[in-house]
């Protein structure tokens, strides 16, 4: 395989490690799977261990959010040191989106992509995903519903990358960025529909 190959299945394999799960069994025991959402994400884990230890949830899902990123963070920086193209980059974005995603180590099950499409994202659209944390963080504080502040902040990240790369490079970008933003709001739908039923459940 080429070297661009070789990125794309790492970004994957590195993608798919699913944190919150394994933090979540390693502290109490609990397969994060089987409760709550049911997603492996850092929301998940508060949810789900509140009960039990609210200390601990809190720490255990503020270390997943921030290693859910940086999985992705960190293949890309390589990625970017060495010198790779941006359509490789962006290819990667996606492909560590997609492993998070779709696990490969929980039969293509996994999280809802919004800590690792974060991360890859500020890589690739640092102010827009300022722009979007922003929003997330507002609307999280009033609201307290994660997957309507990770959606909110996603419409956000998308209106100013328009904003922004009117250009011909923006062509290059909205591809890529419209495949994050879709793999997302496909694994949303459940919260969606929860969202317009008024049954979707707050956060602490
Ligand atoms: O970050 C994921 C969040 O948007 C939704 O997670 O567990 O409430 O489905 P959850």
């Amino acid at each position: 395989f080429n070297i661009n190959v070789q990125f794309y299945i790492l970004s994957y394999l590195v993608g798919g490690i699913p944190f919150g799960l394994v933090f979540a069994k390693l502290f109490t025991g609990k397969d994060i799977r089987e409760a709550g959402s049911g997603s492996i994400g850092a929301t998940n884990v508060l949810r789900v261990l509140k009960e039990t230890n609210p200390a601990l949830a809190k720490k255990l899902a503020i270390l997943t959010v921030i290693l859910d990123a940086l999985k992705g963070i960190v293949i890309l920086l390589i990625a970017k040191i060495i010198g790779l193209d941006i359509s490789t980059l962006w290819a990667i974005a996606v492909f560590s989106v997609l492993g998070h995603c779709y696990s490969p180590y929980l039969k293509f099950e996994g999280g809802k992509g919004v800590a690792t499409g974060a991360g890859v994202l500020l890589v690739m659209l640092p102010i827009e995903t300022l722009i979007a944390f922003l929003t997330w963080f507002v609307v999280g504080k009033v609201l307290k519903i994660s997957s309507l502040s990770s959606l909110l902040a996603l419409i956000a990240l998308i209106a100013s990358s328009y904003v922004m790369h009117h250009d011909l490079e923006g062509i290059q970008t909205h591809a890529p960025l419209w495949m994050i933003a879709f793999i997302i709001v496909y694994k949303h739908i459940p919260n969606i529909v929860r969202l317009f039923q008024g049954k979707e459940s707050k956060v602490i």
